[in-house]
């Protein structure tokens, strides 16, 4: 999750920062990645280091069109990072070219590579900064929120970048469903199991689950296709205090096509609004649908919950495998504690979907993580002892 940072609040070491920055040699794009590198504010999600920069520099900025000495942001995507999410486009940064002239409050991209990309830095602070989780969002926030997704569902197939073979038809809600359900299996838990297996299915989550829960994907009424941001939660929403574009919408790595009910409900679930006014951004989000593209909100009543379920379901594997990742190094009994909460809420909003009799007593729970990590311990012991004999030898 993302901090929020005022690009006023960074001015004491951006004053050298920028200084260095018109010093740049060779390649001036790779050396302003590098600078950033160093001497940028650093913010990072699960996937990506960001670093901010308050300037782009005048030939620099010139060669990627952009305003001199203007913020930007440089994202840079961390290599190791655990793989917890099937992604639709491999590159957010194609995307956002392809979005740029579609989907307003975007942030521009500058340049986009594998490597590193730059964006336009937007003034102004996370939505959760000034409105955390479960406090009430104000309705001009709810209001761009469902302008957004009237955006998103008139975008048009052929304006994005190609879809992975085979991809579903758009109308085919449960093929779509089922398609989600099969590369949660496919792209998350199998290539994660030789390391989280053991741990999984000591919780009561044995490798079959998701394959087993794509296959019970019930009919659903047709909905057209729609391009689907499919994270948007209180971190990824910067809010501007201009009125005329309060909300700006970050972090389009996750973006898919499909059912536009799966927007909604990673929406919902992910924003952690307050009970009461859950039905409420509901009710919004037909209102714009129908009045841009009714046919996208048909059987909303029967299906909504079900993408729901889904968002439960999936979010066991991001959730107990980041949980127990936190536990590597020292052991600390408030982290430990926490983790073991963490598990259990997974566990238990995953329970219902995915048909699971999972452990659910704290005590099981830490003994479980334990062992995981004692594991887990010894191969990178036995690593590292390795390292140093080959170190020795050669
Ligand atoms: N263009 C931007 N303008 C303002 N703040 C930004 C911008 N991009 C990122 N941030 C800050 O960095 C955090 C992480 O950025 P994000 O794009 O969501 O990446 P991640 O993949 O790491 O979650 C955000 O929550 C926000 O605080
Ligand atoms: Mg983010």
């Amino acid at each position: 999750m993302g901090t929020a940072i005022r690009i006023d609040e960074r001015s004491a070491q951006d004053g050298e920062c920028c200084g260095r920055a018109s010093e740049a040699r060779g390649d001036a794009y790779e050396w302003f990645v590098d600078h950033a590198k160093q001497c940028g504010r650093m913010t990072s999600g699960h996937h990506n280091l960001n670093f901010l920069m308050p300037i782009l520099h005048g030939d620099l900025a010139e060669q990627l069109g952009h305003l001199p000495n203007s913020p930007v942001k440089v994202r840079v995507p961390i290599h190791d990072a655990l793989q917890v999410v099937p992604r639709t486009w491999r590159h957010e940064a194609r995307l956002l070219f392809a979005l740029q002239d579609c989907v307003p409050n975007v942030p521009a991209l500058l340049k986009g590579g594998r490597a590193s990309s730059v964006h336009v830095y937007v003034d102004g602070v996370t939505l959760s900064t000034v409105c955390p989780p479960e406090k009430w969002v104000d309705d001009v926030y709810i209001q761009a929120l469902t302008d957004l997704f009237g955006v998103l569902a008139q975008v048009r197939r052929e304006d994005l970048p190609p879809l992975p073979l085979r991809w579903p038809r758009t109308g085919d809600s449960s093929g779509y469903l089922r398609r989600l359900a099969r590369l949660t299996d496919a792209c998350v838990r199998r290539p994660n199991w030789g390391r989280f297996g053991t741990l999984l299915a000591s919780l009561g989550v044995p490798p079959n689950t998701m394959r087993a829960y794509a296959e019970r994907v019930p009919g659903m009424q047709p909905r057209p296709y729609a391009l689907l941001h499919t994270d948007l939660h209180r971190d990824n929403l910067i809010v501007t205090g201009d009125p005329a574009r309060p909300l700006f919408f970050l972090d389009w790595e996750l973006a898919s096509y499909g059912d536009p009910l799966h927007d909604l409900a990673t929406h919902l679930v992910r924003m952690r609004y307050p009970d009461d006014q859950q039905s409420d951004v509901i009710e919004a989000w037909r209102d714009v649908m129908h009045s841009v593209r009714p046919e996208a909100a048909t059987g909303l009543d029967t299906d909504l919950p079900r993408y729901i379920a889904f968002e439960h379901a999936q979010s066991v594997y991001p959730d107990v495998m980041r949980a127990a990742t936190r536990l590597l190094g020292d052991l600390d009994v408030n982290n430990l504690d926490t983790q073991v909460g963490a598990v259990r809420h997974a566990l238990l909003k995953a329970q219902k979907p995915l048909g699971l009799r999972p452990v659910d007593g704290r005590k099981e729970i830490r003994a479980a993580l334990l062992d995981w990590r004692r594991d887990q311990m010894r191969i990178r012991g036995g690593r590292e002892a390795l390292r140093k004999w080959r170190r020795g030898r050669f």
